[in-house]
């Protein structure tokens, strides 16, 4: 049964320097129309699956980038093909500098009820660092206006580890982040992809990334800050208000199926995961000879699937069951000893230790 729809919108009006996901700096909106329809078309290809929708979500790039009658268009035409009517969350990302009040008002009214805003952080220095194009005041405004269009459901995406950041630094930005209405918030480690012009500069010695001691430093504050203010680390990145957490976002941690749509999305049905093309002149190709725009197919075995519990359940803050992990008992004890997970009601969790290392951890688990 497919709970939820993952659609990829690969267009930016800046590529920012740090980032690894797939999109391309394009305002054109006659592309963007055309990338919409095919969206639509693609999802013709998939109408033969059982859907019971929980979560429909709009990520990028920059979706907001989007006229809002056009993403307001798509998602009535999803609802047309798929009765999206009882499906209690529909997200899409936005970017601090698009929507206006105007704009979140169409948003709301083609159902969507949740946006996760791109704030990164609320000091002026730290949006230059990351070569971001909006100020601290049109994520305040953007905030305001989704709140009077009546979307009351508000992620905040925060990046840490930022060159030049201070625990202080990192306190004044917790502060302003829970000061404001929202409900949710995502907080990531800033991470140097080497393919992308921050890694580069990184490599060549021109930005600084914090050490592990103070990024651990920076992630206890954060982890303590917001559970103190009331929002609860139910993952890695995520804290959420009680009842608040990310719908869509559990999907994928708890191993459900998904479609995922357009340019470089991933999905998982009927026990096998399978990911389109990142190519967007490839994908309107294929889409035109109404051919699924896959790139790759990948049975998972019931082997892979323990794997996958494993890899994706260790990230939540509920662990895993340690049945799960029964061969791997040396290591498990050893990390229990060292400080880096605990035992939970006979589960294996991550202490705030081990979250910092939790790739490591989960590939020695696996
Ligand atoms: C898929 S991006 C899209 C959001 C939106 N386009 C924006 O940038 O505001 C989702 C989030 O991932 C985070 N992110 C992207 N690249 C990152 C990186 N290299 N390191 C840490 N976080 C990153 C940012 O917080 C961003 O808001
Ligand atoms: S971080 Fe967001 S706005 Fe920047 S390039 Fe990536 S997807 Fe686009």
């Amino acid at each position: 049964m497919v709970k939820g729809i993952y659609i990829h919108v690969p267009f930016c009006s800046l590529k920012c320097p740090y980032c690894d996901f797939v999109s391309i700096e394009e305002k054109d909106v006659s592309i963007h129309k055309t990338y919409i329809k095919n969206i639509l078309k693609e999802l013709d290809l998939y109408l033969d699956k059982d859907y019971d929708i929980g979560s429909v979500y709009l990520g990028g790039g920059t979706p907001s980038l989007l006229s809002p009658d056009l993403v307001s268009f798509l998602i009535e035409s999803i609802h047309k093909k798929i009765n999206l009517k009882k499906v209690p969350e529909i997200s899409v990302e936005v970017n601090p500098e698009n929507y206006s009040f105007k704009d979140f008002k169409v948003l709301k009214e083609s159902g969507i009820n949740r946006v996760s805003i791109g704030a990164q952080s609320f000091l002026a220095k730290n949006l230059r660092s990351l070569g971001r194009g909006h100020s601290p005041e049109d994520i305040f405004r953007t905030i305001d206006s989704a709140l009077k269009a009546g979307i009351k459901n508000i992620n905040l995406d925060m990046i840490y580890g930022i060159s030049g950041q201070s625990l202080k630094d990192l306190e004044e930005d917790l502060e302003v982040f829970t000061s404001l209405p929202v409900n949710h918030i995502s907080a990531y480690m800033l991470t140097a992809y080497k393919n992308t012009p921050l890694g580069v500069k990184v490599k060549k010695g021109e930005y600084f990334m914090p050490d592990g001691d103070q990024l651990l430093k920076m992630f206890k504050i954060i982890d303590e800050y917001l559970e103190e203010k009331g929002f609860r680390r139910y993952e890695i990145s995520n804290w959420a208000k009680e009842g608040y957490e990310c719908r869509h976002n559990l999907l994928y941690w708890e191993g459900e199926e998904f479609l995922g749509l357009g340019v470089s999305a991933w999905s998982y049905i009927e026990g096998i995961r399978f990911g389109n093309t990142k190519n967007l002149v490839l994908y309107n190709n294929m889409i035109d000879k109404g051919k699924k725009p896959v790139e790759f197919y990948d049975l998972i075995t019931p082997e892979e699937e323990r794997k996958e519990r494993i890899f994706l359940g260790i990230r939540l803050k509920k662990g895993i069951e340690l049945d799960l992990v029964k061969d791997k008992m040396d290591f498990v004890n050893q990390i229990i000893d060292e400080g880096f997970a605990k035992l939970e009601k006979g589960r294996l969790v991550l202490t705030q230790e081990g979250v910092l290392v939790s790739n490591y951890i989960s590939s020695r688990l696996i």
